[in-house]
């Protein structure tokens, strides 16, 4: 489907999203957190359509932090039973819209009615090609990086890799998901404007936008006006506007 005012040949390949503002949404109506969680689990819902629709090939949705797991018992349970129902209710629509579901995280620490939710649906999925749909879920950016060094150093210690020869090429193949390439655009909603331990390798070079509203608020249409703003800036990785514009459209792309 063609989405008005987008330049169809510049969408960003991967968005990945930070969905703050659910407790917020829900106090300021007088409701329970998890009332905000519920809400936004239909954006979640909306949003993964709409990406879909868009043509984006990745999306990485940051569902559950490891700093998550210090919020109230029962905050977390909900958390979990929510993305348990996500995957139940959404995988024959996941099924039918070709998406691949993957996860990212220490998927070990999750219970284990939701860890063998998300592995049969990334089983189940496994073939599809249309979008990667990864869940961050017990992630944090530096437990990333600290899992990678320590498969990194195993691998140097059993002389399976030559300590010189580590470039970044090799650091990113020890991260949770190799295959997944760097976010083009990074979206946080929530009024704020912080990274908070999400992606802290795959963003060096991410577009950022921030949204005022608090994620239950948050839909396609406002997906949209991420990706618009997106396509008004210029990547520059390091080097000056001439240069990315004497090279034509590989390096980014003058809107
Ligand atoms: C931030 O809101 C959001 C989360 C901690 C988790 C994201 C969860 C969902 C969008 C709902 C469930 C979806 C899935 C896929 C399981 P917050 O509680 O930090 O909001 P606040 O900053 O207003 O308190």
């Amino acid at each position: 489907m063609q989405e008005p005012h987008l330049q169809h040949d510049h969408i960003p390949k991967h968005v990945a999203i930070i969905m703050d503002g659910n407790g917020r949404w829900a106090e300021s109506r007088g409701l329970d957190r998890n009332d905000g969680h519920r809400e936004g689990l239909e954006s979640v819902r909306a949003v993964v359509r709409g990406a879909n629709d868009i043509g984006i090939q990745a999306l990485t949705l940051y569902a559950f932090s490891m700093e998550n797991w210090n919020r109230p018992k029962g905050e977390v349970g909900a958390l979990m039973d929510l993305l348990e129902r996500y995957l139940e209710i959404e995988i024959d629509e996941v099924m039918k819209n070709d998406i691949r579901i993957r996860a990212i995280g220490r998927l070990d620490r999750l219970p284990p009615s939701t860890r063998s939710a998300v592995e049969e649906a990334i089983e189940k999925t496994r073939n599809n090609r249309a979008m990667d749909l990864v869940f961050a879920l017990s992630y944090g950016g530096r437990t990333e990086i600290v899992d990678a060094v320590r498969k990194l150093v195993r691998d140097a210690e059993l002389g399976a890799i030559d300590p010189e020869r580590i470039d970044e090429k090799t650091f990113a193949s020890y991260l949770y998901d190799p295959d997944l390439r760097d976010p083009d655009l990074l979206i946080r909603t929530g009024a704020e404007s912080r990274v908070s331990n999400f992606l802290l390798w795959q963003i060096a070079y991410t577009e950022i936008y921030t949204s005022d509203l608090m994620w239950p608020d948050f839909r396609k249409p406002h997906l949209i006006n991420a990706i618009l703003d997106y396509q008004t800036r210029e990547r520059r990785y390091g080097l000056t506007s001439a240069q990315v514009n004497g090279r034509g459209g590989a390096l980014g792309r003058k809107p």
